[in-house]
């Protein structure tokens, strides 16, 4: 049997993160993450995480903690808790965010870890119409994707100058217990407030929460149980997403079959700006994203469609 690996999470308290924690802990791996205060400290805990106080922008006794861990795990989002971002906050969130991640990969190498995973997401690539994306596809950020992707070339430029290896994670809408499908589209169904934005003609990526985690594992042990080599790693996006794209339409119409609602209404994305731009961009953006790469790792997801994830989610939203 392989020695369990030390994970250290940033952002282990936020909704990936806590599938994350679960995914590695079941995989029989030690995982240390960082808490910005103890009652954040104590979530972490409760998933069998052992907490580290501190903030991934400032420099703190944290470092010094996590020497010889063997992989560093982000996902973290800045701005406040639980509140969207707006368009006038991109700069502002594109630079915390870039410190942020610059300061995991830096105290990463200077903790002599194996490597770092860093989150981004599908929005990073733009909208693509019917065409498929790949990881070849480069990064032409929109909607909430502004504040995340636009810090790749930065981020892969110092992991390559550190020579740590970084694999970037690039999921897609990230539907389960939590987040934006537990807070605002579930609630947003039950008070008949949904609504189609524009024709609906546009593809949504999307993975259900337990199988994105399976996937940080894998990539985790790919690079924790790899020898360790003198070559100049080359950061690597792989894209996280099921199966079947779908149109926001046909989403959107599955949903509401799960719950026993009736079919949205469109309403024109002009009138959905009242919303918040960002998330109009985000929700109206074709992004019909292949998985191969993640495939050829050895990720299977269990819901390779939402045909099979979404009763999951939603039973899994109900159950609390
Ligand atoms: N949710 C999705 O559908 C989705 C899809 C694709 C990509 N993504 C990306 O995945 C990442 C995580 O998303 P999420 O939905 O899990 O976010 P989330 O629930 O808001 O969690 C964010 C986490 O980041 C932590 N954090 C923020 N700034 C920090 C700092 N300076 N130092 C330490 N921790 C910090 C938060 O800690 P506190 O608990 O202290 O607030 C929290 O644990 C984001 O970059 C997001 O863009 C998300």
């Amino acid at each position: 049997m392989r020695v369990p690996l030390k994970i250290f999470i940033a952002g282990g308290s936020g909704f990936i993160g806590r599938h994350l924690i679960k995914a590695f802990r079941a995989h029989n791996h030690e995982v240390h993450g960082l808490a910005r205060d103890r009652t954040r400290g104590k979530i972490l805990e409760s998933l069998g995480c052992i907490p580290i106080i501190g903030n991934l922008l400032t420099n703190g006794p944290w470092e010094r903690t996590i020497e010889h861990f063997d992989v560093a795990v982000g996902c973290t989002k800045p701005g406040k808790r639980g509140q969207a971002p707006a368009l006038a906050q991109i700069a502002e969130l594109l630079k915390s965010h870039t410190d942020a991640c610059s300061n995991l990969i830096l105290s990463a190498h200077a903790a002599k870890m194996r490597g770092v995973i860093l989150t981004f997401g599908v929005l990073s690539y733009g909208d693509h119409g019917e065409e498929w994306v790949d990881e070849e596809t480069p990064f032409d950020p929109v909607g909430y994707g502004k504040f995340i992707g636009t810090a790749r070339h930065a981020l892969a430029h110092l992991s390559e100058s550190k020579r740590i290896r970084a694999t970037f994670l690039v999921p897609g809408w990230v539907y389960g217990n939590g987040s934006w499908f537990k807070d605002q589209l579930v609630p947003a169904f039950e008070t008949n407030q949904a609504r189609i934005v524009g024709a609906g003609d546009n593809y949504m990526s999307l993975v259900h929460a337990t199988d994105l985690a399976e996937a940080y594992v894998l990539a985790a042990e790919e690079m924790g149980y790899a020898p360790r080599s003198e070559d100049r790693p080359v950061p690597r996006n792989i894209n996280i997403v099921d199966d079947e794209p779908v149109r926001q339409k046909d989403w959107m119409a599955s949903v509401a079959r799960v719950l026993g609602k009736p079919i949205p209404a469109s309403i024109p994305a002009e009138e959905a700006v009242a919303h918040g731009q960002l998330w109009v961009e985000s929700v109206t953006c074709s992004g019909r994203v292949k998985n191969e790469k993640a495939k050829a790792m050895g990720w299977k997801p269990q819901y390779p469609s939402i045909q099979q994830g979404l009763p999951a989610a939603i039973e899994a939203v109900r159950k609390g």
